[in-house]
């Protein structure tokens, strides 16, 4: 079963509510959240009080993917916010193991972003801490880039290692790039949970772009 994560980075944000009520009511999974904050990505855009104010109006799980510099400083709010899953990057985290640690203490599934360039050998010892990893197909920031092909072998290694450590369980999600094609290429290749932005909410009929990415 694949997972469907449209990124409302690609909605129309003076239509928020509507916007997630569209893909909720076309089949989506959850609502992918990008946080951005101008200095971890060259791009800002919201934070925990928009999420709060658009939790009302679905039923669908918020995944939370913070490109910020100190993550965990949003934590709280976010918990608040109604946040059902928080992932970060790594070269935004001091203490990696302590934040993913400090995600799950509240009840927050905690994920990993890798980037392109970012190999899967930082996964190694806090494997036992998260429940998704991210492999960024594009370079984070903004939507509508073109899918890297490149990283097609990382998540084959990426589906072997944590098949060698019995951890099936844990979401490989793709971000970037991802639309009928590529979502082919990625699923192939071990993704289980796939984000697309520009795809869906470009598309006119959200439910068709959904069911294509299935
Ligand atoms: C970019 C974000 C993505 C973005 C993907 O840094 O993490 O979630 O919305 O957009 P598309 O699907 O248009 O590549
Ligand atoms: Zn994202």
């Amino acid at each position: 079963m694949t997972i469907i994560a449209p990124s409302i980075l690609a909605a129309n944000f003076a239509f928020l509510g509507d916007e997630v009520r569209s893909i909720e009511a076309a089949g989506a999974d959850w609502v992918h959240i990008d946080i951005m904050d101008n200095h971890f990505v060259p791009n800002l855009t919201f934070g925990p009080p928009i999420v709060g104010m658009i939790r009302p109006v679905t039923k669908l799980l918020f995944d939370a993917h913070l490109m910020v510099e100190n993550p965990q400083s949003l934590f709280p709010a976010l918990a608040d916010a109604g946040v059902d899953r928080i992932t970060v990057h790594p070269e935004a985290c001091t203490h990696l193991h302590r934040t993913l640690t400090d995600i799950r203490s509240r009840g927050i599934k905690a994920g990993v972003a890798l980037n392109p360039h970012t190999p899967l050998s930082v996964l190694e010892y806090v494997l036992d801490e998260i429940d998704l990893v991210l492999i960024m197909t594009i370079n984070p920031g903004f939507g509508g880039q073109s899918f890297l092909p490149a990283m097609l072998p990382k998540l084959r290694d990426l589906r072997a290692m944590l098949e060698r450590r019995g951890r099936n369980d844990i979401f490989i999600q793709v971000d970037g790039g991802i639309n009928a094609d590529t979502a082919k290429q990625v699923k192939e290749a071990g993704a289980n949970s796939l984000v697309a932005g520009t795809y869906v909410f470009g598309h006119e009929d959200r439910a068709a772009a959904i069911a294509s990415l299935r």
